[in-house]
């Protein structure tokens, strides 16, 4: 992302100018328009958006809930490793999206990033994060960052934290 600043913050509905984002995608759009601020109270997801460091506009954003994934869904070499649990502890990345004005100089990178981060960070484990990619150029987006698809589970995918964390140490 060079050339521009962007700064991460929670979402603040009455701060933030969410009413003219837009991603080219109406369920997106509107999610982060008319939703997402009642998700956040009611403790559903988390909402973190990214302000242009110089208008303030909103740039983008994402969701973090916490949920699980099915172990039978995972590649065999992996469930090799892991404790016989039916459920591993997982966060859903729910949702991402940036602006048409923005797209294509790295955002939707870096806000996957600060979601990972944050997943790290947090004291509630998670062995994976997983998304429900909203079309195929979505799978294709997160499947550059080595998100793979779930056998068991129609089109969601989930890429260890482990390999998350190696990826932001580099
Ligand atoms: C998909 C989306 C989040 C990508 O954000 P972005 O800021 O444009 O992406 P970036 O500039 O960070 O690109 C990161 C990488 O993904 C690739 N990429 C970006 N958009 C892509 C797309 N639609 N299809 C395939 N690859 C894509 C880029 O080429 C780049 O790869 P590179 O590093 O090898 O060049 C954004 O285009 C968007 O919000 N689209 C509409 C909503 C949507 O589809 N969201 C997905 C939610 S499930």
């Amino acid at each position: 992302m060079s050339g521009w600043k962007v700064r991460f913050e929670d979402l603040d509905r009455a701060n933030q100018p969410v009413e003219a984002f837009d991603c080219g995608n109406a369920v997106l759009t509107r999610y982060l328009r008319t939703q997402a601020g009642q998700d956040v109270r009611r403790h559903i997801a988390a909402c973190v958006v990214a302000l242009d460091g110089e208008t303030g506009a909103v740039a983008g954003y994402y969701t973090l809930s916490a949920s699980r994934v099915d172990r039978n869904g995972l590649p065999d070499e992996l469930v090799k490793k892991l404790p016989r649990h039916e459920h591993l502890p997982a966060a859903l990345l729910g949702r991402l999206a940036v602006d048409v004005a923005y797209q294509g100089k790295g955002l939707g990178g870096a806000l996957l990033m600060d979601a990972a981060e944050a997943v790290i960070a947090s004291p509630v484990a998670a062995w994976a994060m997983i998304v429900d990619p909203i079309d195929n150029a979505a799978a294709v987006f997160y499947g550059k960052y080595g998100f793979q698809k779930l056998e068991t589970d129609g089109t969601r995918m989930f890429i260890p934290m482990k390999t998350l964390a190696k990826a932001l140490s580099q």
